[in-house]
């Protein structure tokens, strides 16, 4: 079975929040028995506090600070968890913004204590489950993505026009469903024969993308002549076109003779130059082109694909 990155980071994160909330609740109640620091031996530490605004009133003893502890870092924390236990979607976003509040809880010690350890490493602490609780909203959002591919009913209805689109994620696949389902056209999916799903493929494809490099591609069952029309619709990888579709294009040249293209990508760029590329590589001047931009499984460049 595929391991779902989302709950590996769901499950780091509710850690995060857990040691953070629990930490912060042990200090903050140590503060609030002892307000003089002694349980904690912060005695001495008291001096360091009263550079704070309203020293002389809030920071002449812990009270104030255990009780901002436990607010800030404990119970804050432990909402989180119990939310990320619950298998509500709101612990996940809680559990970052968290991690960022422990980021600057820390900043105000870097200003007013001297290096030390601890603070460093707690604020490495907090970039870490600020983090986590990014990917693994990510990665919820990923994979939650689905595409219904039944309730495209026009597919195959006009045999003049051919779709090509290569996809990892589903996001171009989504889209080059939308367009076939506009046009009534054929669709097709070049498969790479490299191993490119999960967070080693994430990788193993930048490598491909950074280099310019052609990916190997399943043979393809069909003849591209035969169709009056040919849409490509590719990734957008390291600001190139998807490695896959570069080696498509380069097969398929002389072959095609009306051609337009739909990238698909998380920037908000047109990345025009791409289709000057796949010009160069299939020998034909593009009739249209269409960059789309998607975000998580969220389409923002929205296009009437029957007129495109
Ligand atoms: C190796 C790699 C490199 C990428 N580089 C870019 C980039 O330079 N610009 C961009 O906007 N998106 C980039 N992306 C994001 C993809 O273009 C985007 O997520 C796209 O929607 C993925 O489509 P798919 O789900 O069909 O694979 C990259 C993705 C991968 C895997």
């Amino acid at each position: 079975m595929k391991k779902s990155r989302f709950k590996i980071t769901k499950n780091v994160l509710l850690f995060w929040c857990l040691f953070i909330g629990l930490g912060a609740m042990l200090g903050g109640v140590c503060m609030l028995i002892e307000p003089s620091g002694s349980i904690l031996h912060m005695e001495a530490m008291i001096d360091y506090f009263q550079v704070l605004p309203f020293a002389d009133v809030l920071f002449q003893n812990y009270i104030f600070s255990g009780i901002a502890l436990i607010i800030v870092n404990g119970l804050s924390n432990l909402v989180a968890s119990t939310l990320i236990l619950f298998k509500m979607r709101a612990g996940l976003y809680l559990g970052m913004i968290f991690g960022f509040t422990l980021m600057l809880w820390i900043i105000i010690q870097f200003v007013i204590f001297p290096p030390n350890f601890l603070s460093t490493v707690y604020f490495i602490f907090g970039v870490l489950q600020f983090l986590t609780g990014y990917m693994a909203i990510t990665f919820y959002k990923q994979e939650i993505f689905s595409i219904n591919e039944d309730a495209y009913t026009n597919i195959n209805e006009n045999k003049d026009t051919l779709v090509l689109y290569f996809s990892r994620m589903g996001y171009t696949k989504k889209l080059a469903y939308e367009i076939v389902d506009a046009k009534g056209a054929t669709i097709y999916e070049v498969k790479a024969t490299e191993k490119i799903d999960g967070t080693l493929g994430f990788w193993w494809c930048g490598r491909f993308g950074m280099n310019k490099l052609d990916m190997g591609i399943e043979e393809l069952n069909l003849d591209v002549k035969e169709y009056e029309n040919v849409i490509i619709v590719s990734p957008i990888w390291v600001f190139d076109v998807a490695s896959p579709i570069r080696t498509l294009c380069k097969k398929l040249s002389g072959q095609i003779k009306n051609v337009s293209y739909v990238t698909c990508h998380y920037m908000k760029a047109e990345f025009n130059k791409v289709s000057e590329y796949l010009d160069g590589l299939l020998n034909v001047k593009h009739k249209n082109y269409k960059s789309v931009c998607c975000r998580k499984g969220k389409y923002l460049t929205k296009t009437l694909w029957k007129e495109f």
